[in-house]
């Protein structure tokens, strides 16, 4: 084992001692990373350990969004719906909430190295985001900050704007980006996307959002935004999900079809699906067992 990923392997450790029938999926999961994966979440953690964060503190943030999604997935299954639905019931208790927020952006970016489906589409985004594209990228809800800081390694943009309604989230994503690339041009609001008014539309070259829709009351508002603010030729990449609780998930669709009719009439064309389903399952499986399914796509403007 290298030990330029030692790190990784003590938070695997860590977080199999705290909840040990755990331990066979986190290596299974950490068994199929590519090194390239290891090495950028043992960066990861190496500038969450220069933050001031223990390994216990990250492996208890991981397995806070683990526990809690269980929990929604019971909720789910007894009720047929998710338990909140509207933005004003989780605002507090999660975008407002310091602490909780806090662990759950750290938790969420360690599932995009072991959730089998978040690893699929954070490989789409890295696969599919243009290597020769200057002009201006915008992300929506970046969170964590992860997807990013893809666009920045990947991409060659002129200009970064992330735009963000949580401090924590915020102050995850401009620490994240300083500390991996103090140059980049690169800007992160705190604001809701809705109220961006000022933002001019067929401005941007790039618009991702993942991992947003399923938080909002309104969904459809934010992609026929995403259609109007990208310029013709944009690359736009979204993801969300069908049937999967989450503390803070208040939109449900209960099929993909539901999902991508919606993303059809918001004047955005499909132009690359990727729909997961529930791990162990198949697509059929999941769909006739109202099992969650992970879905990305990447988008392009209708008419462009
Ligand atoms: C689940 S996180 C997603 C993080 C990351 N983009 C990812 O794909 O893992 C959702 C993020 O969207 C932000 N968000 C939710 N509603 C928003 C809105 N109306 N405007 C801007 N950000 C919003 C939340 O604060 C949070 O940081």
């Amino acid at each position: 084992m290298s030990d330029s990923t030692a790190l990784v392997d003590s938070l695997i450790e860590n977080i199999a001692e705290q909840y040990p029938v755990h331990r066979g999926f986190l290596d299974q999961a950490i068994g199929g990373a590519t090194p390239e994966e290891r090495t950028r979440l043992d960066g990861y953690l190496q500038f969450c350990q220069g933050k001031g964060l223990q390994l216990d503190y990250l492996a208890e943030s991981y397995l806070t969004i683990l526990g809690d999604t269980l929990e929604e997935q019971i909720y789910f299954r007894e009720h047929g719906s998710y338990r909140h639905s509207t933005f004003a019931e989780v605002a507090e208790s999660v975008y407002h909430d310091r602490d909780y927020m806090d662990r759950y952006m750290y938790g969420l970016a360690i599932t995009n190295f072991l959730w089998p489906n978040h690893v699929e589409m954070a490989r789409l985004l890295h696969r599919t985001l243009p290597r020769n594209r200057s002009g201006r990228y915008l992300e929506v809800g970046p969170g964590h900050g992860f997807l990013l800081l893809a666009a920045i390694e990947v991409g060659a943009f002129d200009e970064f704007l992330g735009v963000d309604l949580s401090a924590a989230s915020v102050e995850q994503t401009r620490t994240i980006v300083e500390h991996f690339h103090p140059e980049a041009p690169a800007k992160v609001e705190l604001r809701d996307f809705l109220e961006a008014e000022d933002l001019e539309p067929g401005s941007f070259d790039a618009v991702v959002m993942g991992e947003v829709l399923e938080h909002v009351e309104q969904p459809e508002v934010f992609l026929r935004r995403i259609a109007e603010l990208a310029k013709d030729d944009a690359y736009i990449f979204i993801t969300t999900c069908i049937n999967a609780p989450a503390v803070d998930h208040i939109y449900l669709w209960r099929t993909t079809d539901e999902l991508e009719d919606m993303i059809v009439a918001s004047g955005l064309t499909i132009v690359e699906p990727l729909r997961l389903p529930y791990e162990g399952k198949t697509l059929e499986e999941s769909r006739e067992q109202d099992l969650p399914i992970n879905v990305a796509y990447v988008l392009a403007r209708t008419g462009a």
